[in-house]
C-alpha cells in the first residue's frame, strides 16, 4: 500500500512539475528574456495566456456593424492587433494558452521572414482539423517535400495552361449571368435583389470544380460541399480550451467531423481511380488533376503517391475556391458604392471586350479592373494574418528569438498603415496601383495578399484571371448598387467574408 502512494505521489508530483514548468515558469523566463530584448506586450495569465483578452476586444469588435463607406475592417477582425500594435510597438509578444506569439508588422522583418531561402522559419503547426481540411499539401509541407509537390503543381499553373482554362471560367459565368438576366427580367421594373456573395460561392465552387476535375466536376462539388461544412466546424474549434485528448472522444462535433472528412476521401478517391484507370495516349487530360498526375508520373517513378495527389486536390478546393468568391464578392461591394468607378471600369470593358466574352488577350487589357482588383485585395484581402514559426533558435534584427515561435503578420493591418500607403491608406483608390504594384506603396513589398517569396501563392494568376472574367461578364451585361438591407459587418472565418452576405441590386444594361 505505502509503495503503491509513494508511487502514485510521484507521477503526482512529476505532473505538477510539469504544469508548473510549462504554465508558469517557462512563460515567467520567456517574457523576461524578451522584455530585456525591448519586445513586450499583454501580460500572460496562467493557464489561457492572453486569449481571454483576444475574446472579450474580439467581442466588442463583432458586436460592431461598419458604416458602408468605412473600410478599416481592423475595427471588426484582428482587433487585438490593432489595439496592441499602438499600445507596445510594431513587434510585441502575446500568449496562445502557453504557447507564445510574436506579432511581426514591420514591412521589411516580413520581408525577411517571407523571402528566407533557408529553412529559418516553417509553416506554423496546424491543429488535426485544419490538416484534413487542408490536406497535408502544398500549402503545408515543408523542405524537401515541399520541393517535390510544387514541382508536381507547378506546371499546372503555368500562365499558357491557365490560358486555355479561361474558357472554362467563362461558360461557367456565362451560365450565372444567364440565371441572373432570368430573374431580372422577370421582375416589372428588371430590378433584383440578389446575394451575390452566396452567388459567387456557387461560381468559384463550379469553376473549381469544372477547372480540376474536367468531366468529373460533379462529384467534385459533393467534396466542396462537405469541405464547406467543415470549415464551419473547424473554425468554430479554433479559440476553445481543449483537453488533452479531447479529439478523440466521439462528441457531436467529432462525429460529425469524421463523417465529412471520410466523405470528402472517399469522393476524391473514386475520381482519382477513374481518372488513372481512363488514361489514353494523350495522357490524363488538361485539367489540373490531369496535369498533376501526368507531372507526378516521371518515367514510372511515381513523385506523388495517391494520398498526396488526394491532399493536393483538398488544397486546391479550399485555397482556390473560398478565396476568390469573397473576392469578387468585396470588389462588388467596392464597385457597387463607387458608381464612379464602376462606370470607368465598364467603359473600360466595353472598349477592349464590347459585348463578346472575354478571351486572355482582352483581359490582359483590363488594367483599371486590374487596379481595382489590387485595391480590393489589399482593404478587403481574403487572407488577414499569415503564421511562420521559426525552425530554429535565431537573432533577427537584434532581437533572440527561440525555436518554435510562432511568428503572426498581421497583413490587414500592414495593408491600412499610413507610413506605407499615405494619408488615405483607408480610403478605397484604386489609383495608387497605377504605377503597379511596387511603386503602389513607400515599400515595394506592402501588398501582401498573395504573399511574396518562394511560398507565395501558386494559384494567384489563376485567380487574377477568374476574377476579371468575372468582372468584366457582370460589367457587360449589368448596372448594380447597394441593397438598402446590406450591414457592413467583414468577418473572418479563416477568410474574410461579409457575414450577412452581400445583397445588391442588379438592373440589365440593355433594353
Ligand atoms: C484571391 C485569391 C487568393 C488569395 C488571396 C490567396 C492567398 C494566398 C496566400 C496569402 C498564400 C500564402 C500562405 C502562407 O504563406 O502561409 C497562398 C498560398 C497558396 N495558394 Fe493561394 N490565394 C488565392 C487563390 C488561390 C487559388 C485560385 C489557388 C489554386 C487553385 C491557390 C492555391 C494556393 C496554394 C497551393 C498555396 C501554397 C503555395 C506554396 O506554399 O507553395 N490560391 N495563397
Amino acid at each position: 500500500m505505502g509503495l503503491v502512494l509513494g508511487a502514485l505521489s510521484l507521477v503526482l508530483i512529476s505532473i505538477l512539475g510539469r504544469i508548473l514548468f510549462r504554465q508558469i515558469w517557462r512563460p515567467y523566463a520567456i517574457t523576461n528574456d524578451f522584455r530585456k530584448q525591448g519586445v513586450t506586450g499583454p501580460s500572460y495569465r496562467f493557464w489561457s495566456g492572453s486569449i481571454e483578452e483576444i475574446k472579450s476586444l474580439k467581442k466588442a469588435g463583432s458586436d460592431l456593424i461598419l458604416e458602408n463607406d468605412c473600410h478599416d475592417i481592423t475595427k471588426r477582425v484582428i482587433v487585438h492587433y490593432r489595439e496592441w500594435i499602438p499600445r507596445y510597438g510594431e513587434t510585441f509578444l502575446f500568449w496562445i494558452r502557453s504557447e507564445p506569439r510574436i506579432c511581426v508588422s514591420d514591412v521589411q522583418m516580413v520581408k525577411q521572414i517571407l523571402s528566407n531561402k533557408s529553412g529559418f522559419f516553417h509553416k506554423m503547426e496546424v491543429p488535426p482539423s485544419v490538416l484534413s481540411l487542408f490536406g497535408k499539401g502544398l500549402v503545408l509541407v515543408e523542405g524537401e517535400e515541399w520541393e517535390r509537390h510544387r514541382r508536381v503543381v507547378n506546371p499546372a499553373f503555368a500562365i499558357d495552361k491557365l490560358k486555355l482554362l479561361t474558357k472554362t471560367m467563362a461558360e461557367c459565368t456565362k451560365t450565372m449571368i444567364d440565371a441572373w438576366l432570368y430573374e431580372t427580367n422577370t421582375e416589372q421594373d428588371r430590378r433584383k435583389e440578389i446575394d451575390v456573395a452566396e452567388r459567387f460561392q456557387e461560381l468559384t465552387a463550379d469553376v473549381i470544380s469544372h477547372t480540376a476535375f474536367g468531366s468529373s466536376y460533379k462529384e467534385g462539388k459533393e467534396v466542396f460541399l462537405a469541405q464547406r461544412k467543415l470549415q464551419f466546424l473547424v473554425a468554430a474549434s479554433f479559440l476553445k480550451l481543449t483537453f488533452p485528448g479531447s479529439k478523440y472522444y466521439p462528441t457531436k462535433n467529432n462525429l460529425q467531423k469524421w463523417k465529412l472528412e471520410r466523405i470528402i476521401r472517399n469522393t476524391l478517391i473514386s475520381i482519382i481511380k477513374s481518372r488513372l484507370d481512363s488514361k489514353d495516349g494523350s495522357g490524363f487530360g488538361n485539367d489540373l488533376l490531369g496535369l498533376m498526375l501526368e507531372a507526378s508520373r516521371v518515367q514510372d517513378n511515381e513523385l506523388l503517391s495517391m494520398n498526396e495527389i488526394i491532399d493536393e486536390c483538398k488544397t486546391f478546393f479550399f485555397a482556390g475556391q473560398e478565396t476568390t468568391s469573397h473576392l469578387l464578392a468585396w470588389a462588388m461591394f467596392l464597385l457597387s458604392s463607387n458608381q464612379d468607378w464602376q462606370e470607368r471600369v465598364r467603359d473600360e470593358v466595353i472598349e477592349y471586350c464590347g459585348n463578346e466574352i472575354p478571351n486572355p488577350e482582352m483581359l490582359s487589357k483590363l488594367k483599371l479592373v486590374t487596379m481595382v482588383l489590387l485595391e480590393t485585395l489589399r482593404l478587403y484581402g481574403p487572407i488577414v494574418l499569415l503564421g511562420r514559426k521559426t525552425a530554429k533558435d535565431i537573432s533577427f534584427r537584434n532581437i533572440n528569438i527561440p525555436k518554435d515561435t510562432n511568428l503572426m503578420i498581421p497583413i490587414a493591418m500592414i495593408h491600412r498603415n499610413m507610413k506605407l500607403w499615405g494619408a488615405d491608406a483607408n480610403e478605397f483608390n484604386p489609383l495608387r496601383f497605377e504605377n503597379g504594384v511596387s511603386k503602389a506603396a513607400t515599400h515595394p513589398n506592402a501588398l501582401l495578399s498573395f504573399s511574396i517569396g518562394p511560398r507565395a501563392c501558386i494559384g494567384q494568376n489563376f485567380a487574377m484571371l477568374e476574377a476579371k472574367m468575372v468582372l468584366a461578364m457582370i460589367l457587360q451585361q449589368f448596372q448594380f448598387t447597394l441593397s438598402p438591407k446590406y450591414k457592413h459587418a467583414p468577418v473572418d472565418v479563416i477568410t474574410l467574408q461579409p457575414k450577412f452576405g452581400l445583397p445588391i441590386i442588379l438592373k440589365p444594361l440593355l433594353v
